[in-house]
Order: structure tokens, then sequence, then C-alpha cells
């Protein structure tokens, strides 16, 4: 495995993979790195003839009160995973690396990017849709791994791929559970024992919620309500949001017909925010 800090050192060592053929598989990361991450990295590897991790904090994607300076660092952890799971390359570059200058040039997707997280978090999935933009231009994979732990996130990637058509395929990798159904995050880290032992109630909100749908029910607002109601019984967490909205467009949906529609939620946990998410296809 080589970890490589710089766009040309990355250039130079992917470049004579791809004239031998080699398809490179892309996984963008924050760093923090746990099993969710690692499920990506096994389906790129499993694809792939190399695959690259990248690891950078995006400021551009936080708020100016969101978490960036407290977001969990742990770069030496991060390589030693990565090593254990195959992974061939991990592009760790530092700030002026990625930002020589303030940016003038911005990736937005703009219906998609207001509602939503994007409503709660202005700028953030601009921030992400340009730095995923560059990390594409940068490694130039085959293919590019995403969670659908982050939905909206992934439908905005997916989007932009569509309408600069970029030639790479996005590939969405099902949400990675801890044993008790909480989503794994880099940021679970941060819960307070009170907040962890309350997390795994949103898992079983939707499982709920999903089995509610199995019975019949089709009513939005009705499945929405249940989400909240559970959530907010199980303090110390809040529910921010609870929406439901159809898969590809995320627009808001009152009742589930025949598209695909999804249930995303937020929830505050104390000083940390946790998203989840699930999908309800009639069979
Ligand atoms: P980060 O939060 O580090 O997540 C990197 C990737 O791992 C994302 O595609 C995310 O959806 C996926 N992921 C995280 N937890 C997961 C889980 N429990 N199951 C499955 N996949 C999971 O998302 C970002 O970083 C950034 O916004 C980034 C795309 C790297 C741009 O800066």
């Amino acid at each position: 495995m080589q970890t490589l800090a710089t766009i040309g050192e990355l250039r130079a060592a992917l470049d004579p993979l791809r004239y031998e053929g080699r398809a490179i598989g892309l996984v963008p990361t924050m760093g923090a790195l746990h099993h969710g991450h690692m499920a990506l990295v096994d389906r790129s590897r499993a694809a792939n003839g190399a695959t690259v991790v990248s690891i950078f904090v995006n400021p551009t994607q936080f708020g100016p009160n969101e978490d960036f300076a407290t977001y969990p660092r742990d770069l030496d952890r991060d390589l030693e995973l990565c090593q254990a799971h195959g992974v061939d390359f991990v592009f760790a570059p530092g700030l002026p690396e990625m930002y020589p200058e303030p940016m003038d040039t911005f990736v937005e997707v703009a219906s998609l990017s207001g509602v939503l997280v994007g409503a709660q978090r202005p700028g953030h999935f601009r921030g992400v849709a340009t730095v995923v933009s560059k990390l594409l231009h940068i490694a130039e994979p085959e293919r590019a791994y995403f969670g659908e732990k982050d939905f909206q996130q992934l439908a905005v990637i997916r989007r932009m791929v569509r309408d600069l058509s970029m030639r790479v395929e996005i590939v969405g990798v099902p949400t990675v559970r801890e044993p008790d159904g909480l989503a794994a995050s880099s940021r679970n880290v941060r819960l307070s024992p009170e907040a962890r032992a309350a997390a795994p109630a949103i898992g079983r909100a939707l499982d709920e919620a999903e089995a509610r749908f199995r019975a019949g029910e089709r009513s939005a607002a009705e499945l929405v309500e249940l989400v909240r109601s559970r959530i907010a019984a199980a303090a110390p967490l809040e529910p921010v949001a609870v929406d439901f909205c159809s898969s590809r467009t995320l627009e808001p949906l009152e009742t589930i017909g025949s598209e695909p529609a999804v249930i995303l939620v937020s929830v505050r946990a104390e000083k940390v925010l946790l998203i989840d998410q699930r999908e309800l296809i009639s069979s």
C-alpha cells in the first residue's frame, strides 16, 4: 500500500496502471474509518484492479457552526485499516494541496442541494459536490463508491455525474450497521453513553415503519409520525427532520405508489447529528 499526499504523486502512481488496463476504484472518505467505509473498500476491491481511498476532511462542506474542528481524525489507525483491507493507494492530501487558493469555481446540483439535509446545512452539498468532482478529476476512476446512509449525498453525486457527463460509474452501497442497528458513523464515537444507549431507537423506528408499510400502510404522514414519535420518546434523541420522499428525485411524497420511496431521518443526539434512511419498495 502506498500513501500519497500530492495530486502529482497520485497521478504518477495511477497512470501506469490505467495504461495496463487495470480499472481504478475510488472510495472518497473523510477518515475516522470504520466498517461502514470498509464495505465500500471491499466492493471496490472485488470489481477493480486497484483501489484508492481518499482521506480528506473537507472544510467547504462544514458550516461555520458545525464540527469541522472537532471532526474525529486518526490517520495512523485509518492507514492500518486500509492496509488490512488490501487498499492499494491512500490519497491523504493536506489542505493547501486541495485548496492552494480560495476556490472560485463550484459545482452545485441546484434542486437536490437545497432540500432536506441541504435546507438545514446551507452550502453543504455544494462543498460535497465540488470536492467529489475534484477527487474524480484527480483519480479518474472507472468506479466510485458511496454509502446509501448518506442518501441525499448519493443522489446529488449521481445527478452531478449525469448532468456533467462525467465518465465514472457511481456505485451505491447499503448501510452497514452496528449489531444493535445503529448505522455505523465516524461521529458515533462522540456520543455520550446515554445518547449511544438511546441511538438504536432510530433503526428500530425505521424497522417499525417498514413493517407497517409491508402490512399495507401507504400514508406518508402516518409513517412519518410513527418514526418521529418513536425517536422523540428515546431521550436524549430529538428528531430534527423526518421526510418521506421519492428515492430518485427526493421530492416529498404523500402516499406511496409504485415508485421507490425513502424515509430520511436526521436526529440530534446532544451535540451530534445522526442520519439514517430506509427505502420502501412496493413488491
Ligand atoms: P464520510 O462521512 O467519511 O463517508 C465516506 C463514505 O462512506 C460515504 O460515501 C458514506 O456514505 C459512506 N459511509 C459512511 N458510513 C457508512 C455506513 N454505515 N454504511 C455504508 N456506507 C457508509 O461522506 C463523506 O465522508 C464526505 O461527504 C465525502 C463524500 C468524502 C466528501 O467529502
